[in-house]
């Protein structure tokens, strides 16, 4: 801005009086000469994006004029229409009839422009003792409040279906991994539950953040408050929030509920993006431990054999964006002075982008876990092969011979080899290759060497017995009621 420019009031008859802007001039236009070039305009617009938030905005509006009236700073007649436009404006978007227009740049001027068009001058009163500022702040926060409380539903009915494939799968045993290496014998349904505890955490990560997010930014106005009567705990009780922001820079200029959101959607898309990869590697025939059925399968092209998991891919491929959305609105926010900037107006693209990725990752996971079939008998198998009871050995030569458990492990370690060499499990090793091993070795080593033992075995607390695991989904059913 030059001294020329800030000295030189407006000239141009087309610019319209500051209270009454017209068709296609800015609402802030009252000191401005000229129109923007186009290229102002084009990086400037948000209405594109930002239109989702018309809802929220429109709910602020209504609580901002009826706590003006309330203070005696509009009267009751002007509040009334703008409270009659903004039902208008409401069934104008429902109907898809709704003018959004650029040249009124963003959703609050396309509001506050319809609103004088449908009731007049009234319209100007809106504006009162609020900013753009506050009120962007205001929408923006109340959209991801909801998202934070909608995903935190759509975790709890991801929940649900793994806790219901888990009852059923409580004793179906699979190979516990390390590594990727078969390590114990577990069951499906304890394997299904980590996940569920996991989904647990991110659902609380999404309503605590919620809920340090209730505070309302509206009647900061652009940064320092307004002189004006306002009521700022009647508004902040009628949209919903705990109380009002305690500082009217803070509230402005302050996006950490988003990136705090951005973050627990982060660790949620890392979390469903590693249920994604594991259903990938149990559909392959090498593993053929579980089947999804036509509905959340593609084909190939030119291989008719195949039959992909698209959907899993998917899911684990767009946790990229959802990690780009942090990192996106991180970078704008890190370097800005206090209190709003322009470069805030980029919040809304990556957030909006990472909740409907959220939405959709979130929606195909339920399907697909509530679709799966696991091949039982195939995962039992594995369950038994590559040694996997050898630690349930190492443990009945501490517990049966009192043996100190670093000589078992390497007794263990021996058995493990000779079994090797006769091509056998060790449950199949003869009992002279045991004794021969141990002389006090006897024939009751036998009972705890099968997987359907070592699993029974781990019966400590959160273990992979399957009584453990029924308490567990008992647990979760009646906290997911
Ligand atoms: N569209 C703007 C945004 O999303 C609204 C706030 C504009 N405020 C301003 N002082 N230019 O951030």
């Amino acid at each position: 801005m030059t001294e020329k420019a800030s000295n030189t009031p407006p000239q141009d008859v087309h610019m319209a009086k500051p209270d009454a802007p017209g068709q296609g001039q800015a609402m802030w236009g009252g000191r401005f000469s000229a129109k923007p070039a186009d290229l102002m305009q084009a990086i400037n617009v948000s209405i594109g994006f930002d239109k989702r938030l018309a809802p929220q905005d429109l709910a602020g509006s209504r609580a901002h004029a009826a706590m003006l009236k309330a203070q005696a700073v509009i009267s009751a007649a002007d509040e009334a229409a703008i409270q009659d436009g903004l039902s208008r404006i409401e069934a104008e978007i429902a109907d898809g009839v709704f003018p959004f227009r650029d040249e009124y740049e963003d959703i609050h001027m396309n509001v506050e422009a319809r609103l004088r068009e449908l009731i007049g001058p009234a319209a100007g009163r809106l504006h009162t003792a609020r900013s753009r500022n506050d009120q962007v702040a205001l929408d923006f926060r109340m959209w991801v409040r909801e998202a934070c409380h909608r995903t935190a539903g759509q975790l709890q009915a991801l929940q649900r279906a793994l806790v219901a494939q888990a009852e059923t799968h409580a004793d179906t045993l699979m190979p516990g991994f390390t590594h990727l290496q078969p390590a114990q014998p577990v069951t499906f349904g304890h394997h299904l539950m980590a996940y569920v505890e996991m989904f647990g955490r991110d659902a609380s990560r999404f309503t605590d953040a919620a809920v340090r997010m209730n505070e309302c930014p509206l009647g900061a106005a652009a940064l320092a408050g307004s002189p004006f009567p306002i009521d700022r705990h009647a508004t902040a009780k009628a949209l919903g929030f705990d109380r009002p922001t305690a500082n009217s820079l803070d509230s402005v200029s302050s996006r950490d509920f988003a990136l705090e959101a951005l973050a627990a959607g982060a660790i949620c898309a890392t979390h469903l993006s590693r249920l994604a990869e594991e259903i990938v590697i149990w559909m392959t025939p090498q593993f053929g431990f579980i089947a999804l059925s036509d509905a959340f399968t593609t084909g190939s092209s030119i291989m008719p054999q195949k039959k992909n998991p698209d959907a899993a891919e998917l899911v684990r491929a767009k946790a990229g964006r959802m990690l780009a959305a942090f990192t996106q609105l991180a970078v704008v926010m890190k370097g800005l002075p206090l209190a709003y900037s322009k470069d805030m107006q980029e919040d809304k693209v990556p957030t909006f982008e990472a909740f409907d990725v959220l939405d959709l990752s979130l929606g195909a996971m339920t399907g697909m876990v509530a679709d799966l079939t696991p091949n039982a008998a195939r995962m039992a198998a594995a369950a038994g092969a590559g040694f996997s009871t050898a630690t349930d050995l190492a443990d009945w030569l501490v517990r049966t011979l009192d043996m100190p458990f670093r000589d078992a492990h390497h007794i263990t370690g021996a058995a493990v080899k000779r079994a090797e060499q006769l091509g056998c499990d060790l449950a199949d090793l003869p009992l002279d290759e045991m004794k021969a091993l141990d002389p006090r070795i006897g024939s009751g080593v036998y009972e705890v060497l099968t997987p359907a033992a070592s699993v029974a075995s781990r019966k400590s607390y959160g273990g992979a017995a399957p009584d453990q695991v029924r308490a567990q989904v008992a647990r979760w059913k009646d906290l997911l009621q």
